[in-house]
């Protein structure tokens, strides 16, 4: 396929999508599907053919739409009707509609906040068109960026373009991608690769299993952008093998790629190479840092390696490897189609761009939304989110999964961005919120957290293996009022020790969970303290008698 065929190929399928009167689109991503979308799909499907409307009546299944918890979603385009919680058995009220008003008792509002207050960059196309064809992406304007990369711009052009929009890289770290690209394409040798990283092992988080279930080509064309921009022809996606789902769209769209020659040997008629393969995790959470990940796509054990070096310059099998985050490959196509400078128009001087993340925990809304940088906690979690459930107030947001901290009601109109998050104590981490309400104890907040930290620990180093260990056992103890001052004080002891002294990142940041509860809500630590003080004074007597 060349560029002018891509075009051509995007007008006609356009053209096709136009001519429909409606076209229905079924949420099949995960939550929806859990929910009985395919049935819903299925029950329409047939119900279209009965009435002999199929050529003028498009049902297809589209990817998630973000408003998860009011599921199955379901809208009919371009009227722009939205429906949910929506059942096989409303099929036929659904299509009776298309000629008169919307079936009301399942239409859901599209001018809420949830919806409006957004910004999407990364999720343009999720719940828009169907993952599962290429076509699809291809009439929205797909592929055109790496047409564009290709035959408009050097590798260097594209590291220069990336550098401009600012962007960071959304695993975590927040590292600028540019640079990171840079020092790949610097980097000599004869054999380089490219990974995403789709391990998202955070509890809670589900952002780039949406995006890879919701936009697989999304991904597949930012990275064989970056493979073009960096020297590399062979790439790796690693996706945990929970995400089932995930795993089929990518396989189908990597196939489809390739069948139309934007994947493979001599990409859109040029003598650009790029060759992708799944690799698929088996759910340590560690295997998330890149070491360890690079380590399990060689075959070995998946625990981390000191830095330096980097992957950047001695990665898989050795090699220079640009590893990024499934939501930093999404931005790559929007920032080459409409340029650097676009992106870095939008949030803050030091975070551009946007940020999608997973919204769940005592809140209305619960889902997966996008949101500009510098967006303040309060609009995510009153705005969008709708706020804690009725009768009952909010207490903390939580920030960054393990690895982040919890933020209290008088911080709440504190910017979204990677330096606003991490003086809070927090980080911006992958993308998991969680908002908890008065009911929640923040000490088991933190001991949930550490439990996870402890359980996924690979043990390599003592200070994480024993310190997450023995920060558990305390936590435990506050939880069970059994603790008492010098817990306490051994706490933070070993929350110093541990982010100081461990080996990987999962170590450095286990104590966070702690050292921000510590920081916003230390009175819990000390009511646990002050409720355990009989049972001191008891043991102290005991000691002075013996
Ligand atoms: C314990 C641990 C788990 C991690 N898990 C992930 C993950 O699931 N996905 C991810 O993209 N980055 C994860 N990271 C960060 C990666 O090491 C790496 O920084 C990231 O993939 C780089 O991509 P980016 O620059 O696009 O953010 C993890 C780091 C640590 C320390
Ligand atoms: S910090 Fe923890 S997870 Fe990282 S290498 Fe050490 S033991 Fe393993
Ligand atoms: S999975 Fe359907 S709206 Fe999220």
């Amino acid at each position: 396929m060349t560029p002018e065929e891509l075009s051509e190929l995007a007008v006609a399928e356009r053209q096709r999508l136009d001519r429909l009167a409606h076209q229905i689109n079924v949420c099949t991503a995960t939550a929806c599907h859990a929910s009985g979308s395919e049935a819903i799909k299925t029950r329409l499907t047939a119900e279209v053919r009965e009435r002999g409307i199929s050529g003028q009546c498009l049902i297809r299944g589209v990817g998630c739409r973000g408003l998860c918890t009011n599921g199955p979603m379901v809208s009919v385009e371009p009227q722009g009707v939205l429906y949910q919680h929506v059942t096989a058995d409303d099929a036929p009220a659904l299509l009776d509609s298309l000629a008169s008003e919307p079936v009301s008792h399942i239409q859901a509002p599209t001018d809420d906040p949830f919806y409006t207050r957004q910004h999407r960059i990364v999720l343009e196309h999720a719940g828009e068109i169907d993952p599962e064809q290429i076509t699809e992406y291809i009439a929205v304007g797909g592929y055109q960026a790496l047409a564009k990369a290709l035959y408009e711009m050097s590798p260097a052009d594209v590291v220069d373009e990336l550098t401009t929009s600012g962007l960071r890289g959304r695993g975590g770290a927040g590292f600028p991608t540019g640079l990171k690209w840079r020092t790949v394409a610097k980097a000599l040798s004869d054999r380089k690769f490219v990974i995403c990283n789709g391990d998202e092992g955070d509890p809670g988080a589900f952002m780039d299993r949406s995006v890879l279930e919701s936009d697989p080509h999304r991904v597949l064309e930012g990275m064989a952008i970056a493979a073009y921009a960096v020297g590399a022809h062979e790439g790796f996606l690693y996706v945990r093998a929970e995400y089932p789902l995930a795993i089929k769209r990518l396989t189908t769209a990597i196939r489809q790629a390739r069948q139309r020659n934007l994947l493979g040997d001599a990409i859109l008629g040029t003598p650009f190479t790029f060759h992708v393969e799944i690799r698929l995790g088996a759910g340590a959470f560690v295997c998330g840092e890149e070491t360890a990940l690079i380590a399990s796509i060689e075959g070995e054990r998946g625990s981390p390696r000191p830095r330096p070096p980097y992957p950047a310059e001695v990665g898989l099998w050795g090699r220079p490897t640009l590893i990024n985050n499934v939501e930093t490959l999404a931005n790559i196509a929007p920032i080459i189609k409409n340029g650097g400078a676009w992106f870095a128009g939008i949030g803050t001087e030091k975070s551009k761009g946007t940020k999608v993340f997973a919204l769940t925990g005592q809140v209305k809304n619960t889902g997966l939304i996008e949101v500009p940088m510098g967006i303040s906690l309060r609009e995510i979690v009153f705005d969008i989110g709708g706020g804690v459930p009725e009768g009952r107030s909010f207490k903390a947001v939580q920030t960054g999964g393990p690895s982040g901290g919890c933020i209290p009601d008088e911080l709440l109109d504190s910017s979204v961005d990677y330096e606003s998050l991490t003086r809070l104590g927090s980080i911006m981490g992958s993308g998991g919120m969680i908002v908890m309400d008065n009911t929640s104890s923040m000490v088991e907040v933190a001991r949930y957290f550490m439990e996870f930290s402890m359980t996924e620990s690979c043990g390599k180093c003592i200070p994480c293996r024993v310190g997450t260990a023995e920060m558990h056992g305390i936590l435990t103890r506050f939880c069970e009022k059994r603790a008492t001052e010098r817990d306490l004080a051994l706490l933070e002891q070993l929350c110093d020790l541990t982010r100081h002294a461990s080996l990987c990142g999962l170590g450095q940041s286990a104590p966070n969970p702690i050292l921000s509860t510590l920081r916003y809500f230390k009175q819990e630590y000390l009511a646990a303290l002050e409720s355990n003080q009989p049972e001191e004074v008891g043991a102290a007597a005991e000691e002075g008698r013996s």
